[in-house]
């Protein structure tokens, strides 16, 4: 059974906004998936649905087979998928980061000692130190800020974890931080990861597989290194594919291949290209 799976889902706003408008889509266990598209594309609202916080006005989500509509199992849910907001700031509203991480077990009723491991070990994941603990969570850089919220979402163990826009008003470092930790989360705890973003780069170097959203549809949704080369396609959603990928598309016609996806992929590509060439004007017998 897929962990996530998404049936034709719609959802409007109590203002009338259509937001999404029959979405489709499954999320086997174990990927690590991107959700892009332009503002107001229906990114959020559609993470929300899955994660249960949004209650869908057609279609159905299923997480683990348990439909995220139902009432009463927002325990059971929580323990398969967490949501970390797009603004980590409204998701904190504790005034210590240690009670803040442990709001969810707590209120899942788990006893202060077997809570108190679970806090600490997702400090320890997220990379927040013990000496946090007693800050007050708004004072804290928004990177720090953003690792507590994911530590909270952490404690509760959850299978899947979505991450709205993990590495927006982030500096390189920081944003590269929290990528290569959601990585490890994936790699090595075996987590399903979804991460909605706008940057490019990230998706390339981190996402197996993208969905492309475009006025509460899906656009597109495949390998991420395949759904870059339909470059025209992601236009209709303002979505330009990396740097690295557009150009080696542009010089396709030297016999680069369209589907690079870093800049090291694509100097690898260019020095395979330069080679081939010179091997033909070497072996080329001349005049
Ligand atoms: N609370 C709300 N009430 C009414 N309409 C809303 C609400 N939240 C979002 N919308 C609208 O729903 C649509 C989808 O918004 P959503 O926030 O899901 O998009 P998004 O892809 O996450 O955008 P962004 O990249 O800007 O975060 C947009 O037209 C948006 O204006
Ligand atoms: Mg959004």
């Amino acid at each position: 059974m897929a962990l996530i799976e998404v049936e034709n889902l719609t959802f409007q706003y109590p203002d009338g906004t259509l937001a999404l408008d029959g979405v489709s889509l499954t999320i086997e266990r174990g990927e690590f998936v991107a959700l892009i598209g332009q503002n107001g594309s229906g990114k959020t609202t559609l993470s929300k649905c899955i994660c249960g916080l949004l209650r869908p006005t057609g279609g159905r989500v299923l997480v683990d087979g348990i439909d995220v509509a139902k009432r009463g199992i927002k325990r059971e849910l929580v323990r398969r998928i967490g949501y970390v907001f797009q603004n980590p700031d409204h998701q904190l509203f504790n005034s210590e980061v240690y009670e803040e991480i442990g709001y969810g077990p707590k209120n899942l009723g788990v006893p202060e000692r077997e809570r108190d491991a679970l806090i600490r070990e997702a400090a320890a994941v997220a990379g927040v130190h013990e000496s946090l603990f007693h800050e007050h969570p708004f004072f804290l850089p928004k990177g720090l800020r953003q690792r507590v919220a994911i530590a909270a979402t952490l404690a509760m163990r959850p299978q899947a974890i979505v991450v709205d826009e993990p590495t927006t008003g982030q500096d390189l470092r920081q944003s590269l931080e929290v990528m290569d930790f959601l990585a490890e989360l994936w790699r090595r705890q075996g987590h399903t990861i979804v991460i909605v973003t706008h940057e490019m780069p990230i998706v390339a170097a981190y996402a197996q597989r993208t969905i492309a959203l475009c006025q509460g549809r899906v656009l597109i949704d495949g390998p991420t290194r395949e759904v870059f080369t339909h470059a025209d396609l992601l236009a209709q959603t303002y979505v330009k594919p990396p740097q690295a990928t557009r150009l080696a598309q542009a010089w396709a016609a030297l016999g680069v291949r369209p589907d690079v996806l870093t800049v090291e992929e694509l100097v690898a590509e260019l020095e395979r290209v330069l080679a081939e060439r010179r091997g033909v004007a070497t072996r080329w017998p001349g005049p």
